[in-house]
């Protein structure tokens, strides 16, 4: 990426020479060039919200900016290309959408995530930090702001309006109100689940903003929670738990199973665990942000669940999917099982077949299968 810091190779995580999707886009490149040029003064404290894969960042390092980011993959990704443009180690400070945010902000960058909950309670949180003489600049892709985005900045920070577009992009310059009377949030938003979905009947689920169907329980999901496997105890994986409710449902069932719930958001694995302990779920379970299964042991697993994500970038999703089935696979004992639902029409049977040489069907129904792969 071309900046007027300089150029800067940057990758996204995990690095893969096949991937031929670039780690920054046109929004990140008009927000750096209009600081430039306009000269914004980039001193005092300079945060960063939702850098895709750390190229704000990484350009603008030696502003020693703080990052905050929901994403794991993100953060990795950040560290990575930091090291790769030789930015002095701690230029840039890493924080996660759970941890507190800075005390007073002046500069505020913010790169329009893709739920819009989210960008509600990012903004929230952090206005108590912004003051009159605060910069604001957002940035996005024309597609990704919509009027309800605007709408946003301008009831949480103040006066809002947008650039020209180019290249398809658009920046947001927001005045910041002090005085603004900005509503309670939102988040974390609690429900009660419906009766006739097995053990977890009538549990409370807490979501956080921003973690996969945050509202209400998704269709899918609902299918896969009166299709799950039955009391077998052992260690189990709720692989991308979101707000946790799968492997919530199977500690309910069966005490003697230990769960680890594993999400690359920080907000979905903060959901999960107030899931977890919202119902008062005898038994044992820890909560892990990360990649898949990465860094679990090999061979240490009895059961693997898992509602694979399919909304982002369909090369993305094929790839984490494809991840996350050969990462069950290494992290499976001999014998032991991924279950995963999916909609039929994602072909994921194929998958499991070549991964795990098998794959049954468990459940089905017009929209919906449910899969099972052993590890042989
Ligand atoms: C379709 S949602 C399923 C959420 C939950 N299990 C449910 O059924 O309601 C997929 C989840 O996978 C997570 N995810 C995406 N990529 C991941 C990765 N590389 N490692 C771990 N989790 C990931 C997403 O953040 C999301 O929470």
């Amino acid at each position: 990426m071309t900046t007027p810091w300089g150029a800067l190779a940057l990758t996204r995580f995990p690095e893969d020479p096949r991937d031929r999707l670039r780690a920054w886009d046109a929004s990140d490149e008009y927000l750096l060039r209009h600081l430039a040029a306009e000269e914004v003064p980039l001193s005092g404290t300079v945060v960063v919200v939702g850098d895709r894969w750390g190229a704000l960042v990484t350009a603008l390092a030696e502003h020693r900016p703080v990052q905050i980011t929901d994403s794991y993959l993100a953060q990795e990704a950040t560290r990575a290309n930091l090291a790769r443009a030789g930015a002095e180690p701690g230029a840039v400070r890493l924080l996660t959408t759970q941890d507190p945010p800075p005390e007073r902000i002046d500069v505020l960058l913010v790169r329009v995530p893709k739920s819009l909950a989210l960008l509600e309670d990012q903004l929230l949180r952090l206005a108590p930090a912004v003051h009159t003489g605060t910069v604001v600049v957002g940035t996005g892709m024309v597609k990704e702001i919509h009027t309800s985005t605007l709408k946003l900045f301008e009831r949480i920070l103040g006066p809002t309006r947008t650039s020209l577009a180019e290249k398809k992009a658009r920046l947001i310059f927001c005045t910041p109100d002090p005085a603004l009377e900005r509503p309670a949030s939102p988040w974390p938003y609690v429900y009660t689940l419906p009766d006739g979905i097995g053990p977890a009947s009538g549990r409370t689920v807490v979501n956080h903003a921003g973690v996969f169907c945050a509202d209400r329980l998704d269709i899918g999901t609902r299918f896969f929670l009166r299709h799950l496997p039955g009391g077998r105890g052992g260690r189990v994986v709720d692989l991308g738990c979101g707000n946790g409710v799968v492997g919530t449902a199977v500690a309910l069932a069966d005490p003697s199973a230990e769960v680890l719930f594993v999400d690359e958001s920080f907000q979905a694995v903060a959901s999960a665990e107030a899931t977890y302990q919202a119902n008062g779920v005898p038994g044992q379970a820890e909560f892990r942000v990360g990649d898949g299964l990465a860094g679990v042991p090999s061979g240490s697993v009895d059961l693997v669940l898992n509602n694979p994500p399919f909304h982002a970038h369909q090369a993305t999703t094929d790839a984490t999917a494809w991840r996350m089935f050969t990462g069950a696979r290494r992290a499976l004992r001999p014998g032991g099982e991924l279950w995963v639902i999916g909609n039929r029409h994602l072909g994921y049977h194929v998958k499991l077949r070549k991964v795990f040489g098998n794959s049954r069907l468990v459940a089905s129904d017009p929209k919906f299968v449910v899969l099972k792969a052993v590890k042989r």
